[in-house]
């Protein structure tokens, strides 16, 4: 239900149940450390330091359980699963029972502003779900074999996370059998009458996927000091 009360329970999902394989990393690109500090370690900080947010559940491997465990004492901790919306699945399922709203991020994206936390549970009180976008700066085209169409980039958005949510809108879209590679494809997919908005997002806000995205958001950490 939408309501603009401005007290709301709201978790956040950390999902870190990857294996990286793009990456191509001895371990999951979310243990590795960019100065000293592990990756996931930027974006729990975050949420946990956001007045906001009243948990945070980390969601990871079986081989990971204990090192997260132990390193994370102030998140619930559960298992993941074999694709990312499993391992949200079961994030949801941890979730406290008065939880209202529920955020979605990505462990692989150290950098999320505080901000974009803020505009995302103001943009939940008229919309069920909501995720923060980046615009293409190149020109984009669709690709099928050896043919292929522009696109209008003015019309086309890069999505990040957190992916956030009225948690009833995300169990409900869960509950079908619907499958989709984030939580705003998949409320979509599931739930014609769904109210979904999108709101900037942050450039910094990138996801480590290949080896050099490392060394871009080192340079972002520079640019943080
Ligand atoms: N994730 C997860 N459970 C899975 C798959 C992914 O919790 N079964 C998490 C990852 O840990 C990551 C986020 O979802 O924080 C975004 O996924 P992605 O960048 O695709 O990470 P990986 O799946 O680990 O990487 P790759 O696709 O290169 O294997
Ligand atoms: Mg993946």
């Amino acid at each position: 239900m939408l309501n603009d009360m401005n007290e709301t329970n709201n978790t956040a999902i950390i999902v870190a149940a990857g294996s990286g394989s793009r990456l191509a990393s001895d371990i999951p690109k979310q243990f590795l450390q960019l100065r000293s500090v592990e990756i996931l370690a930027y974006s729990v900080q975050t949420f946990l330091a956001h007045p906001r947010i009243n948990e945070v559940i980390i969601v990871t491997s079986s081989d990971y359980l204990k090192h997260v465990t132990d390193q994370y004492q102030d998140c619930k901790v559960v298992i993941g699963g074999k694709t990312r919306q499993d391992s949200v699945f079961n994030g949801l399922e941890a979730c406290a029972p008065d939880t209202e709203h529920v955020l979605v991020h990505d462990a692989a994206r150290p950098l999320v502003p505080s901000r974009i936390i803020d505009a995302c549970l103001s943009e939940l009180k008229t919309s069920h779900g909501v995720a923060p976008t980046i615009k293409p700066v190149d020109s984009m085209v669709e690709l099928k074999g050896n043919t292929f169409r522009n696109l209008q980039r003015d019309n086309l958005r890069i999505i990040q996370t957190p992916q956030c949510f009225h948690i009833d809108v995300l169990k409900a879209a869960h509950a079908t059998s619907k499958t989709d590679t984030d939580e705003i494809g998949l409320v979509k997919q599931s739930n014609s009458q769904a109210l979904l908005s999108f709101i900037d997002g942050a450039p910094a806000s990138m996801k480590v996927t290949r080896p050099i995205d490392l060394e871009i958001i080192e340079i972002y950490l520079r640019n943080i000091e």
